[in-house]
């Protein structure tokens, strides 16, 4: 089948190559042309393990290639609109990118071709886009993606689940996309078929549930914090239940990055918009639980350090998550820009992170280092907010002799507190307890 995907931003990219993996004829089509010559050398525009070299396989087979130019969708049939929908200065979601897209594509439209949604958009955005699309003989149909950064080739290759939203009745769009996805199809990948709004509506929920799982169990961190209990243990035994399930029950930093929360504001105010604003003014409070592990971090270094003014403070890890070079919404760079307004010298490292964030954040007040070594180096206290495999793995002891003060904040409760305890450090974690950090 020959597919167009027009916006290839992390979405985009991602599932232009994996479409061409299986396959599949694809043109990705984005305004923005040097991210084109990036992508059409076979290089992505970010880190995402295994793209560079899925982009240089598929290229090599003559099935995908890159182009600014819309007119080239012109022989596909299906058309996947995955262009980003980032946050307005309200909250809502910024519509414009979306509009400009099918406004251009358009004239390439006709009867017989598929526009296939993939971007996170408030519900109803689907029947508005549909009505302008009719005209031109075109179906739409909604199609949300659930890929994770840093494993985004294999959810979009084996997704937990593929959800279409078509018009009533629309068999033969349910049979176009049956084509697309075969592959996934054959392998048992369950298939959900519901209305526009209910797979708009699929997206944001899935994405509000995953922010909520994760909100709640920071706010028994908070608890834990004052009544000197222990978060982690209580996560491993809530997590037991089935029906609760352990997964997404980390306590930290929080979420941050390009969708968890800014899909809970845009969520908030869509539902506002719809008259259905209690419904979820429950994610006002999930934000605010979110921010507020920001700021603990801050107060813990306080509660240790007592003064943060002239403090030479590591940060490990800049990105929101592992794997991944995202800075967007990242909490590593609020804590950043905390400590600083506080006076602390901050020092900050990670292994992906650094260009995007010196790209992202030229106000950051911050010397950045090539790594944890030399960040730690005679730093007052050490900070770790992403857990890059090569941070949870540091040796406690060789780390020791390089920090003039070996407090560790351990902002993931990745860290094995014994082993570090018992080299010397005191350490402290988010909703682990005060006295623990003796104990
Ligand atoms: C999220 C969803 O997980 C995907 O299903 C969705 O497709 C995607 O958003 C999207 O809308 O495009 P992603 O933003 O890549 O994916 O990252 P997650 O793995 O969900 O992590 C989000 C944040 O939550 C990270 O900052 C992570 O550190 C944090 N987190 C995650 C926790 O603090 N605790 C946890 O237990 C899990």
């Amino acid at each position: 089948m020959i597919i167009s995907v027009i916006g290839c931003g992390y979405l985009g990219a991602v599932h232009a190559a994996s479409m061409a993996s299986l396959g599949h004829d694809v043109i990705g089509i984005d305004v923005d042309a040097r991210r084109v010559e990036k992508l059409a050398r076979g290089e992505a525009p970010f880190f995402e393990p295994g793209l560079d070299e899925l982009l240089t396989a598929t290229i090599a087979t003559g099935r995908l290639r890159f182009s600014h130019d819309m007119a080239d969708i012109a022989a596909a049939q299906v058309h996947f609109l995955a262009v980003g929908t980032p946050q307005s200065e309200s909250g809502a979601a910024d519509l414009r990118y979306v509009d400009a897209a099918v406004a251009a594509a358009i004239p390439y439209l006709g009867p017989g071709t598929l526009l296939v949604g993939k971007s996170t958009v408030p519900v109803g955005t689907a029947d508005r886009l549909a009505a302008l699309v009719a005209p031109t003989g075109a179906a739409l149909a909604w199609n949300p993606e659930f890929l994770r950064e840093g494993h985004a080739i294999q959810d979009t290759l084996s997704p937990d689940r593929i959800v279409y939203g078509v018009a009533d009745g629309d068999g033969t769009t349910v049979g176009i996309l049956d084509a697309v996805y075969a592959d996934a199809l054959a392998r048992g990948v369950s298939r959900l078929v519901t209305d526009l709004r209910t797979a708009e509506l699929v997206k944001v929920a899935a994405n509000a549930f995953l922010a909520t799982k994760i909100s709640f169990i920071n706010a028994m961190a908070e608890i834990a914090e004052k009544v000197d209990a222990d978060v982690v243990a209580l996560a491993d035994a809530i997590g037991r239940d089935d029906r609760i399930g352990r997964r997404f029950l980390n306590a930290g930093v929080g979420f941050g990055g390009g969708c968890l929360p800014k899909d809970i504001r845009g969520f908030i105010a869509r539902s506002e918009e719809v008259g259905a604003g209690e419904a979820t003014a429950f994610l006002r409070e999930v934000d605010r639980i979110n921010l507020r592990r920001r700021d603990r971090i801050v107060e813990l270094l306080a509660e240790e350090l007592g003064e943060l003014q002239g403090a030479r403070i590591a940060v490990l890890g800049i990105a929101f998550k592992p794997e991944s070079d995202d800075v967007r919404d990242s909490p590593a760079i609020d804590v950043i820009g905390r400590l600083h307004a506080a006076g602390a010298d901050v020092v900050a490292t990670d292994p992906r992170a650094i260009e995007a964030a010196r790209r992202a954040h030229p106000e950051l007040v911050v010397e950045y280092a090539a790594t944890a070594r030399e960040a730690m180096s005679d730093a007052g206290a050490v900070v770790l907010l992403t857990e890059w495999t090569e941070f949870r793995e540091l040796d406690p002891v060789e780390e020791r002799a390089v920090v003039r003060t070996p407090l560790m904040i351990d902002g993931r409760n990745v860290l094995d507190r014994e082993r570090w305890i018992a080299a010397g450090w005191r350490v402290r974690a988010l909703g682990r307890g005060s006295g623990a950090a003796s104990r």
